[in-house]
Parts: C-alpha cells; sequence; structure tokens
C-alpha cells in the first residue's frame, strides 16, 4: 500500500467518501469475534457503562445536514480531509515534522524527566501562540485550540523514552547511551504538535475546544493516572490517541472497537525455607521445590481456570535462588506478569496469581509474600475502544486514507496506559502503520533496532486534526 501521496489519492479519497456509508454497516471476521465475546459472560461492568454513554451521544448526535442524507457523515465534507493532508503535506511543515522528531530523537528522556522534551514542545506552542497549562504530572503539558468552549475533546501524545541502547545506525541516533526512543513516542510527540499546527491555523473552523495532552511516563509511571490527577481531563467529553506500529505498512489506520490493549500487571514473589546442605535435605526446608511447584500451578490459571475464549497470560519471567551448588538456598524470588482484556478477569487473575503462590509454598513448608507494586502503581487496566468513538475514529480514516488503508486490527496483549483515560471518558486509540521494507522498519516496539517511516508523521499529525475537527463539527 506504501505512504498515501500524489495527486491520485485524493480522487481516490472522493470516491471512497461516497462509499463510506455502506463500508461502515459491513461487518468483518474481526467483528463478529468481537460481537461472540460481547454476549459473552466475561464482559465487564465499565464495558457496558462505556458502551451505554455511547448509545446516549448517538440517540442525541445532530441530524442530517441538508446536502447530505446520511446521519453518519454529517456536515462533514471531504474538501475538510484534503485540506487538512494537504497542510499537513506541505513540504515545509514535513520538514518541521521530522526536524521536531529528530531533536527528540537525539535527546530521549525516561519516564517522568522528560524536561527538555517539554520545553521543546512548549517552545513550539509558544510560537504557534498556543495557550497551554504547564505542569502537569511534572513535565506534562495541557495546551487548547478552539473556541474555549465546550464541546472539549483531547488529542493524547506520550513523552517517554526507554532504557535501551540504540543499535540502529543513522544521523540521528540516540546521544545518551543506554536511551532511546523504542516506542516511537518521539512521533507521537510531534504528531500532535504538528496537529497543533494545523488546528491553530484552522481555528476558525472549530465548533468547539480541543484538548492537546503532552503527557510523560507513559512505559514506566502511569503518567496519565498523574495527569489526569492534576486536571488533564478537565471538561473533556472524548480522548483519542495514536500508537505508531510496525506491523502495518505506512500511513495505513488500524483500531478495534471494545477491547483493543491487555491489562498487565507485575508480580514478584519472594518464597522462603530455610537454608541448608543440599546433601542433607531433610535439615532444611527447600524453597527451590516449592517455587518450582509453584511455577507449575501458575500454568493451570489460565489453562484450567479462565474461559478459552477470553485471552489471559501468565508468565513467569524470572526465578533465582542460590549460587552455591551445595547449599538450599534461604529463599527464591520468582518474577513475571499477568495480563488479561477486562476488568474482572484480570483483578481475578492478580488474586489468584497470590492465592496460588502462597498457598503452593505452605504445601512445602515455605512461607511467600507477593509484592503487585501497588504503590509504584504499575498496574495498568485494559484498553477497551468505546463503539462510538472507534466509529467517529473509523469514518475519518476512511475519509483520510482510503477504505483499503484501514484495518480492523486483532486484539493485542500489549498495555497502554491511555486505558486510565479510556476507564474515565469515552476513548478510542489507533494504530498509524510506520513499516516500510526498503528502511527497514520492521521491528516492533521496545527493540534496539526499532525505527519508524518518517512520512508516517504528516499523515499521524493529519489525522488528529481531521478526528478533533470533525468530532466538533458532528457534536459541537
Ligand atoms: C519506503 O521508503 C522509501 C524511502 O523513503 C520510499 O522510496 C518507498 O516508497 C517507501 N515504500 C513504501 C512501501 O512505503
Ligand atoms: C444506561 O442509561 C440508562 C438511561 O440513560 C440508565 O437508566 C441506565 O442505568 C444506564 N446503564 C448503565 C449500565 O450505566
Ligand atoms: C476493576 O476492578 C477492581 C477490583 O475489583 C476495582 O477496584 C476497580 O474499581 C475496577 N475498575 C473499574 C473501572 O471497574
Ligand atoms: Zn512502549
Ligand atoms: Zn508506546
Amino acid at each position: 500500500m506504501g505512504p498515501l501521496q500524489g495527486p491520485g489519492f485524493f480522487l481516490i479519497s472522493i470516491l471512497l467518501f461516497v462509499s463510506c456509508i455502506k463500508i461502515i454497516g459491513g461487518s468483518t471476521s474481526s467483528d463478529l469475534f468481537y460481537t461472540y465475546f460481547d454476549g459473552g459472560a466475561y464482559i465487564s461492568s465499565e464495558d457496558s457503562f462505556l458502551k451505554n454513554r455511547s448509545s446516549y451521544r448517538r440517540s442525541h448526535m445532530p441530524s442530517t445536514s441538508p446536502s447530505l442524507e446520511e446521519e453518519d457523515c454529517g456536515v462533514w465534507v471531504t474538501k475538510y480531509s484534503e485540506e487538512i493532508l494537504e497542510l499537513a503535506k506541505r513540504p515545509e511543515t514535513v520538514e518541521w515534522l521530522k526536524g521536531l522528531r529528530r531533536r527528540i530523537h537525539e535527546n530521549p528522556e525516561l519516564a517522568f524527566q522528560e524536561y527538555e522534551t517539554s520545553r521543546l514542545v512548549r517552545n513550539e506552542l509558544d510560537q504557534l501562540q498556543i495557550s497551554y497549562r504547564f505542569p502537569l504530572a511534572g513535565t506534562g503539558i495541557r495546551a487548547s485550540v478552539g473556541t474555549g468552549g465546550p464541546p472539549f475533546i483531547a488529542l493524547r501524545a506520550d513523552m517517554d523514552a526507554l532504557p535501551i541502547q540504540e543499535a540502529v545506525e543513522w544521523e540521528h541516533r540516540s546521544k545518551v547511551p543506554g536511551k532511546m526512543h523504542a516506542c516511537g513516542h518521539d512521533a507521537h510527540t510531534a504528531m500532535l504538535l504538528g496537529a497543533a499546527k494545523i488546528l491553530k491555523s484552522r481555528e476558525n473552523n472549530l465548533k468547539g475546544t480541543v484538548i492537546l495532552i503532552f503527557q510523560p511516563a507513559e512505559e514506566a509511571g502511569n503518567g496519565a493516572k498523574r495527569m489526569m490527577q492534576d486536571g488533564a481531563l478537565e471538561d473533556v467529553e472524548a480522548i483519542f490517541a495514536i500508537h505508531v506500529s510496525h506491523e502495518r505498512p505506512t500511513g495505513t489506520i488500524g483500531s478495534r472497537p471494545g477491547p483493543l490493549l491487555a491489562g498487565c500487571g507485575f508480580f514478584r514473589a519472594v518464597i522462603s525455607g530455610r537454608k541448608g546442605d543440599a546433601g542433607s535435605p531433610h535439615l532444611s526446608v527447600d524453597p527451590v521445590l516449592a517455587a518450582s511447584a509453584a511455577v507449575i500451578s501458575l500454568q493451570n490459571l489460565v489453562s484450567r481456570e479462565a474461559n478459552p475464549l477470553d485471552s489471559q497470560v501468565v508468565s513467569v519471567a524470572s526465578f533465582n535462588g542460590g549460587d552455591n551448588l551445595d547449599q538450599i538456598p534461604q529463599s527464591v524470588t520468582i518474577a513475571g506478569t499477568f495480563r488479561a482484556f477486562s476488568n474482572a478477569s484480570f483483578y481475578g487473575l492478580l488474586k489468584r496469581v497470590e492465592e496460588v503462590i502462597v498457598e503452593q509454598a505452605s504445601v512445602y513448608r515455605c512461607s511467600a509474600t507477593v509484592d503487585f507494586f501497588k504503590k509504584e502503581t504499575q498496574i495498568y487496566p485494559p484498553t477497551v475502544n468505546d463503539e462510538y468513538m472507534y466509529e467517529h475514529v473509523k469514518k475519518v480514516a476512511i475519509d483520510l486514507v482510503g477504505a483499503k488503508n484501514f484495518i480492523v486490527v486483532p486484539p493485542m496483549m500489549g498495555a497502554e496506559d491511555f486505558s486510565f483515560y479510556s476507564e474515565m471518558v469515552p476513548a478510542a486509540f489507533f494504530y498509524i502503520g510506520v513499516r516500510n521494507e526498503t528502511l527497514g522498519s520492521t521491528h516492533s516496539g521496545h527493540s534496539p533496532y526499532f525505527m519508524i517511516d518518517e512520512e508516517v508523521l504528516p499523515i499521524g499529525a493529519a489525522a488528529h486534526v481531521a478526528i478533533a475537527e470533525r468530532y466538533l463539527n458532528e457534536n459541537g
């Protein structure tokens, strides 16, 4: 599919616009998959709450415009998408976007340390004469463009990098040893600044206010949660965010309704016995055996206790005991992660992980304590897309990049702290492809070889703008 450039593209998008209603009405096998879950036992109360709000919103949508009969396309005309894409793809804008992204890429900053990145964002907002609140959550920013009145709709970018040594040899590689933008948050920040610039130039078109959220610490510290504590979602009625994806060709957009990303938690258990001479095991209490039994039993949670149609994971990723071949150690530490797609399944797993480890340890006369890092809030709930907001992203994407470049993606076991926002207001999270075989941008996020096709930047910026402007247009 490739980048969506050239004059032919605009013609195609006009044709697709005409047929967008039919496409939206269609269902794919993935839709059916979701529908199955929909009727299933595992759907949690917060899911139905979100659906309820969607149906409320749908029933209160403004009705049709005089010229277009179909409600779904509202008063929006494809010309706006074309204008937005044209603004985003102006050579000077593309160069500016690449420059921003490269500066951020060269100076990666870890969770809650995004000082320079935040300063860069604020400098650009100042130059664009966009007002903002700062700081939220230490380095975070809440900017606004539009009328200053309702409705308020939010677009979010994350700014933090990862503790990874970049292995990509290129001109703008990380200048900080051991730190790298290996998840694409540099691109997310640049795309949202791109959106800020375009939205500002179209401020007269906005029928409400767009809130631009630049947040710290997606990767490690739950920046979203602290942003909300500091008022990031004040007045906001819906929120959207982009994530780059190495799995899909540059510029393609993908999402799905309902559960998209898993809830994610980590655990570390210390299983204690009594150390002793390994040649006389009867004189010690062996935590190696107890921990081994706990690892085996943890596997049964998913295979025996979970609904096979409700995907869950428990992985023990670390097992550490003594290092003396002649000694039974005093204790063994096991640690790992657990994931699930609904709140109920997720917290159910958390409870059972603890029970199984403690009870198995006691079978072998050991004791155990299990830490879920709740103090560091390293628990991410599932990311659930609101159906109405998902449909909004879908129709905007089809209008902007064409139906063949919109993909209904399967749920993934990865996690996102965007889920904290999606618990509070109707939300949609979507992917934008950065895969280009020629460039080699085929490595997954968190790989030291991760890279993106920078041609994605204007398309991502345009997607943000069209989502916000059209939402206000149709709901303002
Ligand atoms: C990949 O990137 C190269 C170099 O920028 C470009 O010429 C090519 O069109 C891109 N291919 C696709 C499929 O996007
Ligand atoms: C859904 O909305 C209706 C009417 O607004 C309300 O009575 C009902 O309690 C709501 N259900 C949930 C699950 O929030
Ligand atoms: C998820 O479940 C936990 C534990 O039962 C509960 O404390 C929390 O409020 C729930 N969250 C939502 C959004 O329902
Ligand atoms: Zn990441
Ligand atoms: Zn990420």
